[in-house]
C-alpha cells in the first residue's frame, strides 16, 4: 500500500503530530508514506521535489513543532486553480483530472487529507471523482461539524487566553479598555473559550449581532470613579446588529476575503462613545504558530493512527472525528455539509452570561 498525505489551508498545531503517526502507524504495516508538499501544489508540479517520501527518520521530533513540514496553502484548490491570463487577470481551471492522473503516476493507493472546510471539500469532490480519500479535521477555529472538536483549537484559545490575561495588569494600570481580536471568521469559537477563560468583560461572536449601546453600557459599568478597566474580546468575524463584517482584502480567483480590523473599529467607537480611553490589538496568526498543546498533541496523533486504521479496514470517503470518549469515522460529505457555529444555547454563554459576561445582545 502507497499512502499520501497532504495538508491543505490555514495552519494549525497539531499537523506535524498527524504526519507523524500516519507515517509511523503506516510503517508498522509494512506500507509506504509520501508526503505532497503545500497542499496539492506538490502533486500538480508546482513546486520543486513536490513528493517527498516519510520515513521514521524524516518525521523524527515532528510532534513538538508548530506548523507543517510538508507547507500548507489555501490558494490551491485543483478543482478551481487560479491561472493568470496574458492580460495579468486570473481565471479559475479545472486542474482535477490531471491531479488523478499524477496520482496514480506515482502509485498512490489512497491519500490522508488534513485539512479544515474548504480543504475537505476539496477532498469530497476528489472522492466523487474516484479518489480513496481519508479525512483528517484541522482548524483552530474548532467550526468543523461532525468531530466535537479539531485538532489547533486547544493550543489557539490557550494562546489567545494568556495574551488576554496579560492584558489586565496593562488595561488597569492605565485604566483602559483593550479590545483584543481573534480569529474565527464565521464562528466564535476562540473568542468565546479564550474569552471567558481570560475573564472578558465582553465577548462579541460572529454568531450574535452586537448593539453597540449595550457594549458601552458594559464597558462603563466597569469604571467606578477614577478606577475601572474593560477586556472586550471580538471575534474576527463578528458585526454589529444591521451592518456587515469588516474585511481587509476582497475575495478573488483562488482566494477567499480576509477578515480583519473590527478591533480598531470598535475601539475608536467605544472611546468615543464612553469617553474612556481605548486601545485595540490583533492576535492574529499567533493563534496558530507555536508548540501544540498536550491535548492537541494527543488529539492529532489520536488522528492520524485512527485514519490508517480506516484504511486498513478500507474505509474511504470518510473523516475520522473526535466522539467522545472515542475516535470513529463520519462521511466526509457529513463533515463538510455545514460549519458548526456556537449554538444559541451554549452552556459555555450561559456560563459566561452567569459570570457577568455582556455578548452585546
Ligand atoms: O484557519 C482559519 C483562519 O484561522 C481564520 O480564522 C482566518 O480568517 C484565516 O485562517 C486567516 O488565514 P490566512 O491569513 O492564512 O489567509
Amino acid at each position: 500500500m502507497r499512502i499520501a498525505i497532504n495538508t491543505g489551508g490555514g495552519d494549525a498545531p497539531g499537523l506535524n503530530a498527524v504526519i507523524r503517526a500516519v507515517t509511523l502507524s503506516s510503517l508498522e504495516l509494512g506500507w509506504e508514506v509520501f508526503g505532497i508538499r503545500q497542499g496539492y501544489e506538490g502533486l500538480l508540479g508546482e513546486v520543486p521535489d513536490g513528493i517527498v517520501p516519510l520515513t521514521r527518520k524524516a518525521v523524527r521530533g515532528i510532534t513538538h513543532l508548530g506548523g507543517t513540514i510538508l507547507g500548507t496553502t489555501n490558494r490551491g484548490n485543483p478543482l478551481r486553480w487560479a491561472q493568470p491570463q496574458p492580460d495579468g487577470s486570473m481565471v479559475e481551471v479545472d486542474r482535477s483530472g490531471e491531479l488523478l492522473e499524477a496520482f496514480e503516476e506515482w502509485g498512490f493507493d489512497v491519500l490522508v487529507a488534513v485539512g479544515g472546510d474548504g480543504s475537505l471539500t476539496i477532498a469530497r469532490e476528489l472522492s466523487e471523482k474516484g479518489l480513496k480519500v481519508v479525512g483528517v479535521p484541522k482548524t483552530i477555529d474548532n467550526d468543523l461539524a461532525s468531530t466535537a472538536v479539531t485538532f489547533g483549537f486547544h493550543t489557539a484559545v490557550q494562546t489567545a487566553t494568556d495574551a488576554i490575561g496579560r492584558l489586565h495588569s496593562t488595561a488597569e494600570s492605565h485604566r483602559r479598555t483593550m479590545v483584543v481580536e481573534v480569529m474565527g471568521r464565521h464562528a466564535g469559537w476562540i473568542a468565546l473559550f479564550a474569552g471567558l477563560g481570560g475573564t472578558a468583560d465582553v465577548i462579541l461572536l460572529p454568531e450574535v449581532p452586537y448593539d453597540i449601546e449595550k457594549v458601552c453600557a458594559k464597558v462603563n459599568s466597569r469604571y467606578v470613579g477614577d478606577r475601572g478597566f474593560c477586556i472586550v474580546v471580538v471575534a474576527e468575524g463578528a458585526r454589529p446588529l444591521g451592518g456587515g463584517e469588516v474585511y481587509k482584502e476582497g475575495a478573488g480567483a483562488g482566494r477567499v476575503a480576509r477578515l480583519g480590523g473590527i478591533a480598531e473599529i470598535l475601539a475608536g467607537e467605544i472611546g468615543e462613545r464612553t469617553g474612556h480611553e481605548t486601545r485595540s490589538l490583533v492576535l492574529g496568526h499567533l493563534q496558530r504558530g507555536g508548540e501544540p498543546t498536550a491535548y492537541d498533541k494527543i488529539l492529532a496523533l489520536r488522528f492520524g493512527a485512527a485514519a490508517v486504521q480506516l484504511i486498513e479496514e478500507g474505509h474511504f470517503g470518510c473523516m475520522v472525528s473526535l466522539d467522545p470518549p472515542e475516535v470513529k469515522a463520519v462521511p466526509l460529505a457529513d463533515a463538510v455539509a455545514h460549519i458548526k457555529t456556537v449554538p444559541p444555547d451554549s452552556d459555555v454563554m450561559r456560563t459566561a452570561r452567569r459570570l457577568g459576561v455582556s455578548f452585546g445582545d
